[in-house]
């Protein structure tokens, strides 16, 4: 797992500009870590990176939501905190969502194990680490080899770290 200091939203921003492009289209995001640690701007952030123009918010009557993209894809925002009593149930409606692709999960459970079989996740472990600055692990899916794994974690950690160029 790379683990990652994220100061800020904007740290957060670009490592999400350098991470989706690498996301493929059947892949699941697995969105790890305490309330308020930055799942749901995580996911706003991806879908605005994809050209998503609504304002994604945390899906508040349904589990989950799903947003065109501008590449003719979709992003779906899964989030399973108010579900976490019945997790079963919330499982048996999220193919369609894992089926269309780019699927980022808050709160994943257990119940998702037979769901996930076959499919390719990503584990995002986000962490406070203070009022104003968080960590986050990434797990990329076993299709990433280890040198890859070792470029993208240069990659990352030079977005997250570096300031943005002033113009
Ligand atoms: N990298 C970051 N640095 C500083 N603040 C951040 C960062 N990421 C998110 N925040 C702030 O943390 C707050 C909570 O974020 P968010 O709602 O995304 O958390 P969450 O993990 O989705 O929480 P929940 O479990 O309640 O759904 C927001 O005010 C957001 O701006
Ligand atoms: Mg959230």
């Amino acid at each position: 797992m790379i683990r990652l200091p994220l100061v800020g939203v904007a740290a957060l921003e670009r490592l999400v500009r350098e991470l989706v492009p690498l996301l493929a289209r059947g892949d699941v995001v697995l969105l790890e870590g305490p309330v308020g640690a930055g799942k749901t701007t995580l996911v706003a952030a991806a879908a605005r990176t994809l050209g998503v123009d609504a304002a994604v918010g945390s899906p508040t009557y349904t589990i989950a939501h799903r947003y065109e993209t501008a590449d003719g894809g979709s992003i779906s925002h899964v989030d399973l905190y108010r579900s976490r009593d019945d997790p079963e149930a919330a499982a048996a409606d999220l193919e369609p969502y894992l089926d269309a692709g780019r699927a980022f999960i808050e709160w994943p459970t257990q119940a998702l194990a037979s769901l996930l079989e076959g499919r390719s996740c990503w584990t995002l472990q986000l962490d406070h680490a203070g009022p104003a600055a968080r960590t986050i692990g990434i797990g990329p899916p076993a299709r990433v080899t280890t040198a890859e794994a070792i470029a993208l974690a240069g990659r990352l950690l030079a977005a997250t770290t570096s300031e943005p160029a002033s113009s």
